[in-house]
């Protein structure tokens, strides 16, 4: 399994100090939960936050776009310094194309569905995507209770991509996962997995993400597409 503690939950008056102690505990992602108050209720930071963490960050960072017509944006958050871009199905019409253009700048492209959004079109984009990001609550916030049906919809996304030529893209579950829950998720087909609030809250950060891995029980790692051609990992 791979940790993506999110941002959100950090504390931002010294995101530069909590990056460099994520990376020294020895979490391997950072999740950017950017939100443009349209597309979901809250607003929280962009492009400038992002572009600065990279100068001193060498974390794999996960950009979680909940805006409206993120394609408008994606050369942006390219530019500042994201490895993979997340991009709402249910806020971009051309979806395709703008997973297209995600990986022609040299980023790996995620789509995000929220808990109520089918999930049959991913049929459709399998060979576009290198993650799909379910939402286990609806976007906007930390802390909120994670939302039991997405269970059903991992292992439903899970077959359906396995089904259609997928079955080296890893699944993401985003919203109240907690040492708890994560060993049913990684059962029902999970592989990356958010936290904010059941992670910041507990430091030290090393002890929390020893207490997910194991609470994880090392289930089955789909990440093969995260050595993929068009995205090359941060030199040291
Ligand atoms: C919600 C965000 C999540 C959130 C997770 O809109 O996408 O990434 O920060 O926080 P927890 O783990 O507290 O639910
Ligand atoms: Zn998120």
């Amino acid at each position: 399994m791979i940790l993506s503690p999110s941002l959100l939950s950090a504390n931002f008056g010294k995101l530069d100090e909590e990056c460099q102690a994520l990376e020294q505990a020895g979490v391997p992602w950072l999740h950017l939960d950017v939100i443009d108050g349209l597309f979901a209720p809250n607003i929280t930071f962009g492009t400038p936050v992002i572009a600065s963490l990279r100068k001193t960050s060498r974390l794999f960072f996960d950009v979680h776009l909940m805006i409206q017509n993120p394609s408008r944006y994606v050369e942006d958050f390219a530019r500042a310094g994201a490895d993979m871009l997340v991009v709402h199905a249910e806020a971009e019409t051309h979806l395709q194309r703008c997973l297209a253009r995600i990986r022609e700048l040299g980023c790996l492209a995620g789509v995000a569905l929220n808990p109520s959004t089918d999930c049959s079109f991913l049929r459709w984009i399998v060979h576009d995507v290198d993650m799909v990001l379910l939402m286990s609550v609806n976007p906007g916030f930390s802390g909120q209770k994670f939302l039991p049906v997405v269970e059903d919809k991992i292992r439903e996304v899970r077959s359906l991509l396995d089904a259609h030529g997928g079955s080296t893209i890893p699944i993401q579950v985003d919203g109240g996962v907690c040492p708890e829950n994560i060993g049913q998720l990684v059962r029902c087909g999970a592989d990356v997995f958010v936290s904010g609030s059941a992670f910041f809250r507990f430091p030290p950060y090393d002890q929390r993400l020893a207490a997910f891995a194991a609470a994880a029980d090392q289930g089955p790692l789909r990440a093969a597409a995260m050595t993929c051609s068009h995205w090359k990992p941060r030199q040291a």
